[in-house]
């Protein structure tokens, strides 16, 4: 096990009906930015319950945060903060309404261009105190310090990181997320899912606990996953599904281990360029990270065809394959689809990922193995 370093200071407040709690968690001489997305806290009633719970606050409201949170549209609320003194700010929605408040809370008080912050990684000193309220299970921005923001008119999209943006608090009440479409569901448990793999499935690394945390979250998936479609108002699932997510990401799981993250950073370059949603590039992309680095991820992929699948094979090579497989069936049986050419992307779309990645001359996987030629050969394979 490598050494590391870990710090998660986000309170967890997690059930039904704890929306009531912010009028204790923010103080009362707080001036509160209310931050949310497009809407739909508006017709679930969450944004009712926040208003109550904040009766005797003073509240300023942002609204109109994207799916993918604009660059362009937080540099709107941050001026919105310097000028009303803004000094707390409560996102409530799913994780594009998260990231985009932590880009907020930064770029409110960094002094020179806000755009260094996700792109040149500009150090963060400082950042509005945050707190949320999340609508949507999937990626676990509610317990972590990162950000992902897109620019629309260059069509890019980076993450950041930074301690200070870890939320003071996150409300997790799971009745939150009933009126989620068949949609949002999948792509979060798609999004869980890939999570939990970018970290577990990589090479051996000693790390039996992780390894073992990192099984019970996806075999619970599993489990969810397929209750949710036949038992859409049942509580406990729902409540299931949103832990799995948040654990997914709380970085408890990538400790002292080896991690990947192609299959995100290729995503996001899907995303910003044909404006595929999170989930949805991680179905495509994933399949052909691990079919081309087999080699390297057998002994792991084989562990997890064994333990979360259930399967037994003769051969290591097998078991590694058909867990590819699974995988890829897993989603499609979400209803996420899997190929390029089924998001009408054509075959342009791998030559145009890898020269992006190519320019910032990233080497992507736990080997670094993955430059631009790579990349367009595993784009390539998911036409
Ligand atoms: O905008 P509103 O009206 O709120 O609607 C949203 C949006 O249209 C809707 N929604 C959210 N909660 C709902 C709901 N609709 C009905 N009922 C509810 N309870 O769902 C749509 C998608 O929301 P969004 O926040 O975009 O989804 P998600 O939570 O999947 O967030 C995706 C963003 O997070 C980034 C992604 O790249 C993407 O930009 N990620 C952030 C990470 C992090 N901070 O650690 C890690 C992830 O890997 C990911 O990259
Ligand atoms: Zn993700």
């Amino acid at each position: 096990m490598h050494n590391f370093t870990y710090h998660n200071p986000v309170q967890i407040i997690f059930g039904a009906d704890t929306i009531s709690q912010l009028a204790q968690l923010i103080p009362q001489s707080s001036r509160i930015l209310l931050t949310y997305g497009q809407g739909s806290i508006l017709r679930n009633g969450v944004y009712q319950q926040v208003k109550k719970a904040l009766s005797k606050h003073t509240v300023l409201e942002f609204a109109g945060l994207e799916a993918n949170p604009r660059y362009e549209t937080c540099l709107k609320a941050v001026q919105l903060c310097r000028r009303e003194w803004v000094d707390f700010i409560l996102a409530v929605g799913g994780g594009s309404v998260l990231d985009g408040s932590k880009f907020i809370a930064a770029a409110t008080v960094f002094e020179g261009d806000p755009w260094a912050i996700p792109t040149r990684q500009a150090e963060i000193a400082q950042a509005v105190p945050l707190g949320c309220v999340l609508t949507l299970p999937a990626t676990g921005s509610e317990m972590n310090g990162f950000s992902v923001i897109s620019r629309e008119e260059t069509k890019e999209k980076y993450g950041f990181a930074s301690p200070h943006i870890y939320p003071r608090f996150a409300i997790l009440d799971p009745s939150t997320t009933f009126s989620l479409d068949h949609r949002q569901i999948a792509n979060g448990i798609v999004d869980t899912f890939v999570h939990v793999t970018e970290q577990y499935i990589t090479r051996p690394a000693q790390a039996p606990l992780q390894d073992r945390q990192a099984e019970a979250i996806l075999s619970t998936l599993l489990e969810e996953a397929e209750k949710v479609w036949q038992q859409p108002h049942d509580y406990a699932v729902r409540a299931n599904l949103m832990w799995c997510a948040t654990q997914g990401l709380n970085g408890l799981l990538g400790c002292g281990v080896p991690q990947d993250w192609a299959t995100h950073l290729i995503g996001h370059e899907l995303t910003a360029l044909y404006g595929l949603d999170h989930g949805q590039s991680l179905a495509v992309v994933l399949p052909g990270v691990w079919q081309f680095n087999i080699e390297n991820k057998r002994e792991k992929l084989s562990q997890y065809a064994r333990r979360v699948w259930q399967l037994s094979a003769p051969s290591a090579s097998d078991l590694a394959a058909t867990a590819i497989d699974k995988t890829e069936q897993f989603f499609r049986s979400l209803g996420v689809k899997t190929r390029l050419s089924e998001y009408g992307i054509g075959a342009e779309a791998p030559r145009a990922v890898a020269k992006r990645l190519q320019e910032r001359q990233m080497f992507l996987g736990e080997a670094a193995n993955l430059g631009g030629t790579e990349i367009e050969a595993i784009l390539t394979m998911r036409l």
